[in-house]
């Protein structure tokens, strides 16, 4: 039974105030909707949004964009209320914690990390192609045998470890990076919808939702789950077209839920998380369909070029030089992605280590930077060696399945909570609790079990790795596991 013990939300909230663990309050409503900005908007609608509209929904991929938008708003509502309710770091680990027990936040802690730091490193390696691209067009060719592709990416490297440096400062002067970085992402993503609607044809746009039409199944292990399990015949276009669409675009939404790792930062939480995780959903929803309607506008969907849809449409009307602009957007743009998955997930190990299921002394933050400075060194390192060294840039749908099973589990951990802690005050509450919870896990399972059968394979096997850490180490040390007196902080230099 101990493996569901829970830990009262009091208690995490008391435990925010011990000095070794205290984190700055320093971010207002609007510092938390940039970094929700900041963290969303990035790979996937430079590179995702074309390919899902030629090979699955057309122009329909705008209707993908609300339907993946439906479902992370209701996930969204879910994180707002636990944000309110458990204004604690480590996000959706920290919610279980106090609701599903102390396995599931370990499994859910240990996801959390599967999709910041693959993530964080994902995009490092976009962002290295389009830095290559960007530093070309302005005359500056970087040795092929250190870009993207080689043996050692050392433009990923260096922003890495740039970011690292930024986000070990602190939290306030991140978010001023943030600020103008987002400044200019939002800017030109909002020059590329004011400037392509003077091209689009109202033609492209008919027929709007293209007939479906059946497709091959791919096979073996790159066959999406329920394929296999269910025997269902895949088609492209057509209302399941809008659905696949949707489970590839949602790639382009994940991040909003890192504003609520950020809960202890904030100075007035309860008011401002739920404002942040909301607010950034719904500016980005509305750019990501402008920009979808821009390039299924342009050019006819099945002409969208899968690779580079923004800077070919431009090119067919005679406006390459756009290309370079959307190139800088897009270095503008991932740097802040990698910097908000690295602070989520520095966040999310931070509250684990002061959990004690991780070693307690790596928690420790620095007097004056108030980070946690040697877990954001730790995970910068990671992520600069996996994003110069390894050939992750196919693993995407890896981060998918990771950010779907938290959203999953938040979604479920809202009905405990409310049924268990009737009493704490939630400053904001999802409406028609259960249904809607309930729609958003149903919602989750569903586009997860579209992801391939690899992805699942890689899936379980990081969480099989987990739960050997979990009862080698965790389960035994946990501050819950009555080792330590309440209250007791372990030794500082334990690690
Ligand atoms: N939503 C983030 C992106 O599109 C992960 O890059």
């Amino acid at each position: 039974m101990s493996l569901m013990r829970t830990k009262p939300v009091e208690q995490s909230i008391r435990e925010t105030d011990e000095p070794e663990y205290q984190l700055k309050k320093r971010l207002s409503a609007l510092d938390l909707t940039v970094f929700g900005v900041g963290v969303v908007i990035g790979a996937g609608i430079f590179t995702v949004t074309g390919m899902a509209a030629q090979k699955y929904a057309g122009p329909s991929i705008i209707i993908s964009f609300v339907v993946g938008a439906i479902c992370c708003g209701l996930a969204a509502l879910c994180y707002a209320e636990f944000a309110s309710t458990v204004p604690v770091s480590g996000s959706a680990y920290t919610f279980s914690y106090a609701s599903l027990g102390e396995l599931v936040a370990w499994v859910i802690g240990w996801d959390l990390l599967l999709e910041l730091l693959l993530g964080a490193s994902v995009v490092a390696q976009g962002w290295s192609q389009y830095a290559d691209l960007f530093l070309g067009k302005l005359g500056f060719n970087w040795p092929d045998n250190l870009a993207s592709g080689s043996h050692f990416d050392l433009l990923a490297f260096l922003l890495v470890a740039a970011v690292t440096a930024v986000v070990s400062l602190g939290i306030k002067e991140s978010m001023r990076v943030n600020l103008v970085l987002v400044g200019i992402k939002v800017f030109i993503v909002l020059f590329v919808i004011i400037a392509g609607l003077g091209y689009v044809k109202a033609a492209n746009y008919s027929p709007f939702i293209p007939p479906a039409k059946s497709t091959e199944a791919s096979t073996g292990l790159t066959a999406p789950l329920i394929q296999v399990l269910f025997g269902i015949q895949p088609v492209t276009f057509g209302i399941l077209g809008i659905v696949t669409g949707a489970s590839i675009v949602f790639f382009a939404y994940i991040g909003f839920d890192v504003v609520a790792t950020t809960a202890e930062e904030a100075k007035n939480p309860q008011r401002d998380l739920p404002i942040g995780i909301i607010a950034s959903l719904v500016i980005c929803t509305l750019l990501y369909m402008g920009v979808a309607a821009v390039i299924t506008g342009m050019v006819p969907y099945d002409q969208i070029d899968p690779k580079a849809a923004l800077a070919s449409a431009f090119e067919s009307v005679g406006k390459g030089g756009y290309a370079t602009l959307i190139a800088a957007g897009a270095v503008a743009g991932l740097t802040t992605v990698i910097m908000t998955l690295l602070i989520g997930a520095t966040r999310v190990v931070f509250a684990m280590s002061r959990d004690w299921l991780l070693p307690p002394g790596i928690g420790r933050t620095h007097p004056k930077t108030g980070t946690p400075l040697r877990i954001t060194i730790t995970l910068g390192l990671v992520i600069a060696l996996v994003a110069s060294l390894t050939p992750i840039g196919k693993l995407e749908e890896m981060v998918n399945i990771g950010t779907l099973a938290a959203f999953t589990l938040v979604s479920i951990a809202v009905i405990v909570l409310r049924r268990n802690r009737p009493d704490l005050k939630r400053a904001f509450r999802v409406p028609f609790v259960p249904v809607l919870p309930i729609i958003s896990a149903l919602v989750c399972l569903y586009l997860m079990l579209n992801l391939s059968v690899e992805t699942w394979l890689r899936f379980v096997v990081w969480m099989a790795l987990g739960f050997v850490i979990y009862f080698a180490y965790s389960y035994r040390n946990s501050r819950l596991s009555g080792r330590a007196k309440e209250g007791e902080v372990p030794s500082m230099t334990s690690t």
